[in-house]
């Protein structure tokens, strides 16, 4: 037997869905959307263990190619951190992270909330809108820009392609003229930041040397569609799954607007009850493992549902109660060992900053429809509603 990760009834609650999961079986077989079958990992000790399992590996992995690209292409998009292995992994996690450092990340914070405040003007007397349309989505693809050191005129361009790559449903066929676009743009963009480098990240990517090793060409661009994919519809749902609790619980809203400092443990308490990454990228077993009690034979893919972990009532009392000040187990949004997050301080700081911004200017912000009548979107990597439709956009 398997369960479906799609359809209906997962689309409208698919809390309740892992909440059977969890409570049946600490391992399941899982028909994804491709009808590709995956064991999936629902506890939380289990899932924590499996992601640090040297036996999951990603090397090994040669997936279907998700879409038709030239091979060139595909090359200049796959060679990352996030599919890579030790000791290939050690060395661009290595080589990244000196460049994506803690004081580039903070000295993004007055862009970060100019352009939040750009944002909101726009807003400023719509009286209503999609709060994801409007704000949650442009913001985190606004920073990966000011990051990377897109230049002014070329960011709508770059907009419009990060959006095509990423959308899933009806414009998924326009994906791969939409990524090799993107991608002849950012050859483009690291021939122009070698010739004049700027004071960005990209620029800093080109430029890093450790130990006489450097990025090639092909680590340089796919790391650029890395953090591109990686930072952007992540963040768009941290910020609105977060706005939505706070919104159809609305004592919770006022609560926030009343202490905000509570603003950095409810950024936690977002991330671990409405988890953006729903399922951890895959896995293969390298060898045949035992999780939780259950043999799985090698070369299986295997996947940790982040967001039913976090919901483990034997890690977290009362799981289903959003609370601001929640201490105790760190959540798994970001993931846990090697592959874990490199952006959750970008990604935190974009949450203070788009959170604070909000309960400033909109105290009187509402959905205008009832919980029951959102959907979450298809698919099992990102969670995240299809729409947040809000009022009160008055200052
Ligand atoms: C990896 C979540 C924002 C860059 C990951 C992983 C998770 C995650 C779960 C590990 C996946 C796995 O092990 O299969 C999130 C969430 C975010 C967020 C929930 C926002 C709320 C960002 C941002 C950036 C970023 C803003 C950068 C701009 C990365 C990179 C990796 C990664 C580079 C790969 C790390 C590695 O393989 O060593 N993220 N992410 N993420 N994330 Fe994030």
């Amino acid at each position: 037997m398997t369960t479906a990760l799609h359809g209906p009834v997962f689309r409208a609650d698919p809390h309740a869905v892992y909440r059977a999961m969890r409570e049946e079986a600490p391992v399941h077989r899982v028909e994804l959307a491709g009808g590709v079958e995956a064991w999936l990992v629902t506890r939380y000790d289990d899932a924590k263990a499996a992601l640090t399992d040297p036996r999951l590996v990603k090397g090994v992995l040669h997936p279907p190619r998700r879409m038709d690209l030239p091979d060139d292409v595909h090359s200049s998009i796959t060679h990352h951190m996030l599919s890579a292995d030790p000791p290939d992994h050690t060395r661009l996690r290595r080589l990244v992270s000196a460049t994506f450092t803690p004081r580039r990340i903070e000295a993004l914070r007055p862009r970060i909330t100019a352009l939040t405040a750009e944002l909101l003007d726009a807003m400023d007397g719509l009286g209503a809108a999609d709060l994801i349309e409007t704000f949650a989505f442009p913001l985190p693809i606004a920073v990966i820009s000011e990051l990377l050191g897109v230049p002014m005129e070329d960011r709508e361009a770059f907009r419009s392609w990060s959006n095509l790559v990423t959308s899933p449903g009806d414009r998924r066929a326009e994906a791969p003229r939409a990524v090799i676009a993107l991608h002849g743009y950012v050859q483009e963009l690291i021939t122009q930041k070698r010739k004049a480098p700027g004071d960005d990240l990209l620029s800093a990517m080109i430029a890093v040397r450790e130990g006489g090793d450097r990025l090639t060409e092909e680590e340089l661009s796919s790391t650029v569609f890395l953090l591109l994919i990686a930072g952007h519809e992540t963040t768009v749902n941290l910020i609105a799954n977060g706005v939505y609790r706070l919104l159809s619980e609305r004592d919770r809203w006022e609560e926030l607007r009343a202490r905000r400092e509570l603003l950095p443990s409810a950024i936690e308490e977002f991330l671990r009850f409405d988890s953006p990454v729903q399922t951890s990228t895959v896995r293969i077993s390298a060898q045949p493992l035992t999780i939780g009690g259950v043999d799985i034979p090698a070369g299986r893919v295997v996947m940790v549902s982040l967001l039913s972990a976090n919901m483990d009532g034997a890690r977290y009392p009362d799981p289903e109660q959003l609370r601001l000040s929640r201490t105790g187990t760190p959540h798994l949004a970001f993931g846990h060992g090697i592959h874990y997050c490199l952006g959750a301080p970008l990604a935190r700081l974009e949450a203070q900053i788009a959170f604070t911004g909000l309960l400033d200017r909109f105290p009187n912000l509402r959905m205008t429809v009832s919980p029951a009548e959102l959907t979450w979107r298809p698919g099992t990597l990102i969670h995240g509603l299809e729409a947040l439709p809000v009022t009160g956009l008055t200052s």
